[in-house]
């Protein structure tokens, strides 16, 4: 019989040893996913550092003699957003030999369950793009795709932008105005085409304080591009470091990027991009990721056309 529980710190190693199943797997499908030496010793880390936290949740299925599944999720803060919260499935891995009795689901069910306790109206998961029946798996559960993450590895050569009477050049505490009103631009586009995307009315104050912090933030390049009568772009870019989730890595990632709509389709936003991608790869990081939405055909020829390919799907779910 198999039972699902809360774990235990003396579940840590064997979670950790599925948790390397699960990557191994999944680094048979795509490369990319394919766990470092390190990943295992960093996961578990994680674990520990997560036991008992009252933002997340790890949960086993223990079997006869031995643990034969896990599941991790988490709380996420989602503002401005209105939905300001949801729950991130970090991670669901039952060892093949057990899979199809119902494992997986009780797993998943107890996770849900936890979330909607927490006032949670939505789930996330990633999910590899080149894994078929992962992707059913969570279709058939009712996820649906809500954001492509996609992937590039950042070796092609240097972009020159010739001659042009515009300047890309970092952000100052003066434009923040600007920001503000590109952002609201952005995200109009996508909250006309994924009510998902739709922001609170309140963003204004919140988003403020995130374009104060990225003026500070030393793990932050946020850039703009500046005509001859003000601001008419911007992005922000960062190194990340993901713990949890399909593959923990460190890595490069595009988080805004918008040019204002009468600017657009003039290579700004490729400029914007590149100043960016140098940041980066000055930083050393093996590949840059960013989300795009599957229903903005715009930006996804944008990335596309620069060079970024399918990497993993980020699927969701109504709790309520
Ligand atoms: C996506 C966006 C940033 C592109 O900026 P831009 O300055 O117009 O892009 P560029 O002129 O540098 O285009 C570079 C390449 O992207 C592709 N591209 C850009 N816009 C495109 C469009 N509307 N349709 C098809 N391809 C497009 C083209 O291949 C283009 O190269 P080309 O002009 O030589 O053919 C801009 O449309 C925008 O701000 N949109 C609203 C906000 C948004 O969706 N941001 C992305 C969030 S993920």
């Amino acid at each position: 019989m198999t039972i699902i529980r809360v774990a235990k710190r003396e579940d840590l190693k064997e979670i950790v040893s599925l948790h390397k199943q699960a990557g191994e797997s999944q680094g048979q499908l795509d490369p990319r996913l394919a766990p470092a030496a390190s990943d295992s010793v960093r996961f578990g880390r994680v674990l520990e550092a997560m036991s008992g936290r009252r933002w997340c949740r790890v949960l086993v299925a223990e079997g006869d003699t031995e643990l034969v599944g896990y599941a991790v999720g988490s709380r996420v803060d989602n503002e401005p957003f209105t939905t300001s919260r949801f729950g991130l499935v970090g991670g669901l891995y039952v060892e093949q030999g057990q899979r199809g009795r119902g494992t997986e689901d009780a797993l998943l069910e107890a996770l849900n369950g936890w979330f909607m306790e927490q006032g949670l109206a939505a789930t996330h998961v990633d999910v590899s793009c080149s894994d078929p029946a992962a992707q059913r798996f969570w279709e058939d559960r009712g996820f649906d795709r809500f954001l492509d993450q996609l992937w590039w590895d950042g070796s092609s050569e240097s972009y020159e932008p010739g001659d042009s009477p515009l300047v890309v050049r970092p952000a100052r505490s003066g434009d923040r105005e600007a920001v503000l009103l590109l952002w609201k631009e952005m995200m109009d586009v996508h909250s006309a085409i994924d009510p998902r995307l739709s922001i609170a009315p309140d963003w204004r104050q919140k988003v403020a304080r995130s374009v104060r912090r990225w003026l500070r933030d030393g793990d932050s390049r946020f850039v703009v591009a500046e005509a001859a009568d003000g601001v008419i772009g911007f992005a922000l870019g960062g190194l990340v470091d993901v713990t949890l989730g399909l593959k923990p890595s460190m890595h490069g990632q595009v988080a805004h990027l918008c040019v204002g709509a009468n600017w657009r389709r003039c290579g700004i936003g490729r400029r914007l991009f590149w100043a960016l991608r140098d940041w980066l790869v000055e930083r050393s990081v093996p590949s840059i990721h960013l989300y795009v939405s599957p229903v903005n055909p715009v930006s996804q020829h944008f990335w596309r056309a620069l060079g970024f390919e399918d990497y993993i799907s980020r699927l969701w779910c109504d709790l309520v």
